[in-house]
């Protein structure tokens, strides 16, 4: 079918708000510049070390736990953390191919900053005892990222499970560990959400439920008045569609499943690279508390939500 170009940017500016991209700035949006970088001078501070290339790093010995990591954008921002001198638990259900990443990354980075540990977000157990382990090599966590996830309208339980439960219980675990309050050193929990969390998507319902719902529990803790006296953070990355395994869906893990590819193909693709940029400006923030990063092929990277308090400890 041919449309004419203002018919067609009609149905292209339609299908990029059902899908959550941007296409006016919506009332909530509060574009503001990112913060200064961490590489900035003024930046320097007893949490931030001076490498061997002296580059500022604020990430330097941090350690990152992060969920569902043996590839896709868990893997990818495990790597970047441990570019910048981080260490990194990183997890997932899929053991052979964690330890393959884990080989490689300790090669390259150093065994004593790389763990891979058997964890599946689904279980509260699993999730427990692999952040205890991780707790038991490194000493301590200060960043949790919470990425595992599915995309699959006929597995809805287990959608929900690990794309919101999981991630709840993940950052419970992180809070519990971490809070000043409570003997703990303070930290950054970043959860993984999507545009599917911002706007409802009609092929991808109960995936855009799961991801709602977890937008929701970023946004209700970082608004906890409490959150300064126990050193906490709450960040929320949302990117759109993105060049990993998620996007090879069945027919039968989308509801019309025709649509969904021509909208993702209207809409374009990030690349992992672009995520992980987001990811990276939000984890060396001054402050991420509260802040909601979206990433969308057209719209690039952009703050939805910028919160206004001032805590810094990473
Ligand atoms: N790629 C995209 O288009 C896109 C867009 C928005 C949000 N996201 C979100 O980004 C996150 C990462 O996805 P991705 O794009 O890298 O996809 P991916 O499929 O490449 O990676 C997901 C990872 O999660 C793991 N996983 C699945 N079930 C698990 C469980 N029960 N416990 C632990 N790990 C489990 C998988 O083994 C896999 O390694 C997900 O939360 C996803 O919803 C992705």
């Amino acid at each position: 079918m041919n449309f004419t170009p203002s018919v067609l940017s009609f149905i292209l500016t339609a299908e990029a708000e059902v899908y959550g991209i941007p296409t006016k700035k919506p009332k909530f949006h509060q574009q503001v510049q990112p913060s200064p970088s961490p590489w900035s001078p003024w930046k320097v501070s007893e949490n931030i070390v001076t490498c061997e290339n002296n580059i500022i790093m604020q990430l330097f010995n941090r350690v990152a736990f992060v969920t569902g990591a043996a590839q896709g954008l868990g893997k990818a921002f495990s790597e970047a953390l441990l570019n910048r001198g981080a260490k990194v638990c990183f997890t997932d259900i899929q053991v052979s191919k964690g330890k393959e990443v884990e080989k490689t990354y300790s090669d390259k980075y150093g065994q004593d900053r790389v763990l891979f540990l058997h964890c599946d977000v689904s279980s509260s157990a699993s999730l427990a005892n692999s952040f205890k382990d991780a707790v038991s090599k490194f000493g301590h966590i200060d960043l949790m990222v919470n990425n595992a996830g599915i995309a699959d309208e006929s597995r809805l339980r287990d959608m929900v499970n690990i794309n919101l439960i999981g991630a709840i219980e993940g950052s419970m675990l992180a809070v519990e560990h971490m809070r000043k309050d409570k003997g703990g050193k303070g930290g950054v929990v970043i959860n993984i959400a999507s545009t599917a969390g911002l706007t409802g998507v009609y092929f991808v319902p109960s995936y855009c439920a799961s991801k709602f719902g977890l937008v929701g529990f970023h946004l209700s803790w970082a608004s906890n008045p409490y959150n300064s006296q126990m050193g906490l953070q709450f960040g929320c990355l949302c990117p759109a569609f993105t060049d990993t395994d998620i996007l090879n869906q069945k027919e039968k893990q989308m509801l019309y499943f025709e649509d969904g590819q021509r909208i993702t193909k209207h809409l374009g693709i990030n690349r992992v690279e672009k995520v992980v940029q987001g990811f990276l400006q939000m984890v060396e923030s001054e402050n991420c508390n509260g802040d909601i990063i979206t990433i969308t092929a057209k719209e690039d990277i952009q703050y939805s939500r910028r919160a206004s308090s001032k805590m810094s400890h990473l």
